[in-house]
């Protein structure tokens, strides 16, 4: 009697995961495993959370890794996005630091990474989702991208301008027009609906599907063609563009940032995934009352410090300068502006 009040008492009070960590930078380099396998050096700068020229789908990724700079310890995943530099008026380029977020500071960069049943703002959580499957990937966005027409295939691709820390919104698609005074923020949401049989296809994004109708925050059912619905997956980076506030800004009305490959509309945003939570350690995370990383301990997730996190560090496989004033950014692209 007891134990069954307990029971039922457990299951109203409780819905499922929302989970946000974060995980350090692991390195900046220019390779790309999953639009450009085995192509060394890749076309343009990346940071990323364990990476190498190419990632064989067929190996597990916790396997290939002798650690991780998530803060879920049981996380290989690797996430990551282009890399932002700033354009001085003398047209030389220089890399925009990383920060880690709001209240994990103390990272070494990195990006904060959700995995969310409902929208951000229901704090119930009571969808069931299923976890990506060993050997999945995806992108999201279009390198090519210069305008808002074509960055409207994948809302939800966004930039936040941060007057204070914890400022979160507007949102915009293109690039922010004034000064940040705590820095860029990108938001990066992947589709939620998936066909249930590819773990890859080839534009790395056919195997996945937005809603039908509605949105992944109104709960709007997952299309027949892709009926498996797994959940919001979503990015959050942060620019520390603050160190170039004192320098010369352009007078014509363009902003100064430039993805690294060349965008300087800010429409080209994307971001690559590549699962790799060892097991079924990431359904038992979404499957357990866990909110943000308040609680997540109590239920059994293996978690990890902050300075342990930053001690996963990889040597960059490309040798070449990413981080002085260059006259081209790294791969020999050039800022265009629509
Ligand atoms: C963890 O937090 C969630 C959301 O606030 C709550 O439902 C759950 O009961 C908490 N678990 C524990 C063990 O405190
Ligand atoms: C990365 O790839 C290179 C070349 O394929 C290989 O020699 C090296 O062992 C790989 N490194 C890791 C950490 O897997
Ligand atoms: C270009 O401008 C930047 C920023 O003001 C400056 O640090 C750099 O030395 C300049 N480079 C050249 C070649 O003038
Ligand atoms: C988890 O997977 C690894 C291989 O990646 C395997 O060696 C291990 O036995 C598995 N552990 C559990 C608890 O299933």
């Amino acid at each position: 009697m007891r134990c069954s009040a307990l029971l039922a008492l457990a299951f109203s009070a409780t819905g499922d995961a929302l989970v946000r960590f974060h995980c350090s930078q692991l390195v900046t380099e220019r390779l790309d495993p999953l639009v450009q396998p085995g192509e060394n050096p890749s076309t343009h700068v990346h940071q990323i959370n364990s990476f190498n020229v190419t990632m064989n789908p067929e190996k597990d990724m916790a396997g290939e890794s002798t650690c991780t700079s998530c803060q879920f310890a049981d996380d290989f995943s690797n996430y990551w996005t282009a890399v932002l530099y700033f354009r001085a008026q003398n047209g030389t380029y220089k890399r925009v630091p990383q920060l880690g977020n709001n209240q994990f500071t103390t990272a070494n960069g990195g990006l904060t990474v959700y995995y969310m049943q409902d929208a951000i703002y229901d704090s119930a959580q009571k969808s069931h989702v299923t976890a990506f499957q060993p050997g999945f990937r995806m992108f999201i966005g279009d390198v090519q991208a210069r305008t808002l027409s074509s960055a409207s295939h994948y809302r939800q691709l966004t930039y936040t301008c941060l007057d204070t820390f914890v400022t979160r919104t507007p949102e915009t698609i293109a690039f922010p027009d004034r000064k940040c005074k705590e820095g860029i923020m990108t938001s990066l949401r992947f589709p939620t609906c998936w066909d249930g049989k590819n773990l890859d296809s080839p534009d790395h994004k056919s195997h996945m599907s937005y809603p039908e109708t509605g949105t992944f925050e109104s709960g709007g059912p997952c299309p027949s063609t892709h009926p498996v619905r797994t959940g919001q997956l979503m990015y959050e980076v942060v620019w520390d563009t603050k160190s170039f506030h004192d320098l010369e800004w352009p007078t014509d009305g363009t902003q100064p940032f430039v993805w690294s490959f060349g965008d300087a509309s800010g429409y080209a945003n994307h971001a690559d995934y590549i699962f790799g939570w060892r097991n079924d350690t990431l359904q038992k995370v979404l499957d357990s009352p866990c909110h943000f990383m308040t609680n997540c301990s109590e239920y059994g997730h293996k978690l990890q410090s902050i300075d342990d996190m930053n001690k996963c560090t990889q040597a960059a496989v490309v040798q070449e300068n990413i981080d002085e004033w260059l006259p081209v950014l790294p791969g020999g692209w050039q800022a265009q502006y629509t």
